[in-house]
């Protein structure tokens, strides 16, 4: 780092800090009051929740799929605490001697090195969050740096509400994070959290570092997370923090769902195929993924899922080896449980139009009439969401709820 960029680091960090503190002060909290809680210890350090016999007979399965056997939400309650207290997990050397490992790329060989790591120990945990009666859980994939991101979502889409319309309990908002992928990042961000935390008590971290192929950490541990911590809420809507979404028009596609269905609904691709072509963000070797197509997925922009159906999705995903991209995970989840997920033309997380300058991403009226647009940063959202609940006039609702 530059002299300047490094004094230019130090200022904002201070600053930051500064705000926070007197936030703090403002609201005379005591931090005390917000400490994480402990997981209480437990003999059994690794996963003990072993999925037994449950998935395990695929043919018969595909066969058949109304006789399988699906772990239901209330036979399926495992600790209601974390259980995972140590990481202890070294990289299985086995591969090294393999010829086709070696010839892959290093960031898929440090993927697989440690591939078989499932479950990491909670840095900051809000069990809390869904006691009462909740109604939709907001959980947003962030990372330690994206302050801002955060920022602007709890004052817009991610503002918490204790009833909404019909009497049906309250939105709850969490942001997902592992730990810095930067070492330099690490210590300074680490306590700009923890203020954050104390501030706000939305920030579920775990310790495993925020990279791109972590991302279906992020997914498993979510799942395990809700299994573990969150039984009742009915919905979850799960995104990423750089999209728009309208919590209006999600709660009314809601209003005439029940709970038990098999609620899984987003921007959902068929039959797409593995990018092969080296270079690419999502670019994916045969060694690693050999079938022509993915089975259908949700982009992982922002969907919606009945929370029973998310829990039962913990246990499927829990018989498969992890994959590099966390949406076609969750649609090999879902393929084990047989269950499609449903398309939206009100989720557009793969994009609007493929004219960039087209104007119907700046176009108020659209996004009014949307559940989830990709992708805003903090500025453009800020403004945009003014201006979709100012005094819009719109000389026609577009059609998509
Ligand atoms: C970690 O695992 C290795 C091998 O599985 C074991 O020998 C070692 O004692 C473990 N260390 C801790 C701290 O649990
Ligand atoms: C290493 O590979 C051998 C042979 O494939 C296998 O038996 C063994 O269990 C592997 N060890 C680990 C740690 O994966
Ligand atoms: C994922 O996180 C673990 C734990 O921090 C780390 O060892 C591993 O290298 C990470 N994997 C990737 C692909 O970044
Ligand atoms: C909306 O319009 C009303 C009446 O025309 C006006 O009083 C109000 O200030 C406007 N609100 C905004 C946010 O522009």
């Amino acid at each position: 780092m530059s002299l300047w960029k490094k004094t230019v680091y130090r200022s904002v960090c201070l600053a930051l800090a500064l705000l926070v503190a007197l936030t703090v002060f403002q609201r005379s909290l005591t931090p005390g009051e917000f400490l994480q809680e402990h997981p209480p210890p437990t003999l059994e350090p690794q996963k003990t929740q072993k999925l037994s016999g449950h998935l395990m007979n695929f043919n018969s399965f595909w066969k058949n799929p109304k006789e399988m056997a699906i772990p239901t939400p209330t036979t399926s309650q495992g600790p209601q605490f974390w259980d995972v207290i140590t990481t202890n997990c070294s990289a299985n050397i086995n591969l090294t001697h393999q010829a086709w490992f070696r010839g892959l790329e290093p960031h898929f060989q440090q993927f697989l090195l440690y591939r078989h790591c499932r479950y990491f120990p909670m840095l900051l945990n809000h069990p809390e969050k869904c006691r009462g009666d909740v109604y939709m859980l907001v959980v947003v994939k962030s990372v330690i740096t994206q302050h801002d991101r955060r920022e602007v979502i709890r004052q817009t889409w991610g503002r918490e509400q204790e009833v909404v319309g019909g009497n049906r309990g309250a939105v709850r908002t969490l942001f997902l994070l592992g730990t810095a992928s930067k070492q330099e990042e690490r210590a300074h961000y680490q306590q700009l959290l923890a203020y954050e935390d104390r501030l706000y008590g939305d920030i579920l971290q775990w310790d495993f570092l925020d990279s791109f192929f972590n991302l279906t950490l992020k997914e498993i541990h979510f799942l395990k997370w809700l299994d573990t911590f969150c039984h009742n809420v009915p919905f979850v809507f799960k995104g990423d923090d750089d999209v728009f979404v309208n919590p209006t028009n999600l709660l009314e596609f809601l209003a005439d769902r029940q709970p038990h269905e098999d609620l899984f609904v987003g921007d959902v691709l068929q039959h797409a195929l593995p990018i092969r072509r080296k270079g690419n963000k999502y670019y994916i070797p045969t060694a690693l993924y050999s079938k022509a197509t993915y089975p259908p997925y949700a982009g992982g922009g922002g969907f919606l899922m009945a929370g029973g159906l998310a829990r039962r999705l913990y246990y499927a995903c829990d018989t498969l080896e992890l994959y590099p991209i966390d949406d076609v995970f969750l649609g090999m989840c879902l393929e084990v449980l047989g269950v499609r997920p449903m398309a939206h033309e009100g989720f557009k997380t793969f994009g609007i139009s493929r004219n960039r300058n087209s104007r119907m991403n700046k176009e108020p009226c659209f996004f009014r009439s949307m559940l989830v647009v990709h992708k805003l940063l903090p500025p453009e959202l800020l403004t945009m969401w003014g201006l979709v609940h100012g005094n819009l006039t719109c000389s026609r609702k577009l059609q998509v709820l």
